[in-house]
């Protein structure tokens, strides 16, 4: 049996970190009892690897990482931890109880990092990660190295760094984009560059910040390049911008499977169910026009979007909203809507409108919509119903309700 996980043929390993990187940004903290509820889910979702803390930053971290660990079986339980022994030893010991362990170990390569932040010099870097990942290798098999704000290093420096940790142990080479700098063609080319210098057995990782918006582009010029792990959140929180969402990649990697021919084992369904769950844990509302999961992703206004809608979703839609469990509302009707979304809308209500009444209905549905933004279901009803003999509206009303 392989001593850590490796992605199959073709497909792609889901490392998940929306209970640490996503846990770590401002609004987004997050207690045991709802990490543990999170990382049910993301057990149903099928990642294949749960970050789920950084065990030597608090107490409740640490206890956070050893229930996840204890309680969730099927994935692997990351733990992070810089390059320093009491970071490993604790990302060891809350790790204990787990069945398929990992240690995430960081250090940073990048020079203004080592200047200003580590006061090392690049010597220094390059003994302690080797030092580090060896420490860590004799506690635990599946080794993570992370060389932080490796976008922003050295690409010669970093390929040291990366093959000293190769060679000490280390089982997955993740590539942070920590400032969210780098641009997917750049990204792809040191991926690139990475498999091609640094010798040995490892997986290379992809973990990507948004703050030039390109999170989700950089991981997939990464996945074209050779990784064969990308770090994510649900909903893309995270440090500042946020990490890459995972909802994103995985609707990405299978709309445009075409392009891609990679696999991931993200039970797509349950995307909208883990998105509403991490919203209403954190009380943070995802934007209406959030990709895949967002309320509009799937909702069309437009008349003439809603006619190629109605006649067949393929017009407008590359995927659909049950495709993501998200309940199918496609339809919303506001100001920019048609005749034929009106119709679809009253025949769905059992509203049974005559060829002879739609011209008035319309011009009422438009005044109406005029002054509010959204027409509502009782409202459309008040529509149709209002102008009909006392007999006509009990049968229908009976239909709509
Ligand atoms: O963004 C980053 O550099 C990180 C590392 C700890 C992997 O989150
Ligand atoms: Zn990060």
């Amino acid at each position: 049996m392989e001593p850590h996980v490796v992605s199959p043929a073709g497909s792609v390993l889901i490392f998940d970190t929306t209970l640490r990187d996503g846990e770590q940004s401002p609004g987004c903290s997050m207690n045991t009892a709802e990490k543990l509820v999170i990382a049910h889910q993301l057990e149903r979702l099928g990642v294949d690897i749960i970050e789920a803390g950084f065990p030597i930053a608090s107490q409740g971290d640490f206890e956070a990482v050893q229930r996840v660990a204890a309680e969730i079986r099927t994935p692997v339980i990351a733990a992070l931890a810089r390059c320093v022994r009491q970071d490993i030893d604790a990302a060891a010991a809350a790790l204990e109880k787990s069945a398929r362990p990992r240690i995430h170990t960081f250090l940073a390569t990048s020079d203004i990092h080592l200047a200003f932040k580590l006061k090392m010099t690049r010597e220094d870097a390059l003994r302690t990660a080797r030092e580090c990942v060896a420490y860590a290798r004799a506690r635990c098999k599946d080794i993570e190295f992370s060389p932080e704000d490796a976008t922003r290093s050295d690409p010669d420096f970093l390929c040291a760094v990366l093959q000293a940790a190769v060679d000490a142990g280390a089982t997955t080479l993740n590539i942070p984009d920590t400032v969210g700098y780098t641009m997917p063609e750049e990204y792809g080319r040191l991926i690139t560059k990475i498999r091609q210098t640094v010798v040995g057995e490892y997986t290379i990782s992809a973990h990507c910040h948004n703050d030039l918006g390109m999170a989700v582009a950089n991981s997939l010029a990464a996945v074209a390049a050779g990784a064969r792990q990308v770090e994510c959140t649900i909903n893309g929180i995270g440090e500042r911008a946020g990490n890459a969402a995972m909802e994103e990649i995985a609707m990405a990697l299978h709309v445009r499977g075409d392009l891609y021919g990679i696999h991931c084992s993200v039970e797509r369904a349950q995307l909208y169910p883990a998105s509403q769950l991490l919203s209403r844990t954190l009380g943070f509302q995802v934007q209406p026009n959030k990709a895949i999961v967002g309320r509009n992703a799937f909702a069309h206004e437009a008349g003439i979007h809603q006619h190629g809608v109605l006649s067949n979703p393929l017009c407008y839609e590359i995927m659909t909203p049950e495709s993501v469990g998200m309940p199918a509302e496609r339809l919303v009707l506001g100001k920019h809507s048609g005749r034929h979304a009106l119709l679809h809308r009253c025949k769905e209500l059992g509203l049974n409108v005559r060829t002879d009444e739609v011209d008035a209905l319309y011009t009422r549905f438009t005044h109406l919509a005029d002054r509010k933004k959204k027409v509502y279901d009782q409202d459309l009803i008040s529509l149709v119903l209002a102008h009909r003999e006392p007999g006509e509206k009990s049968s229908n009303l009976a239909a709509a309700q």
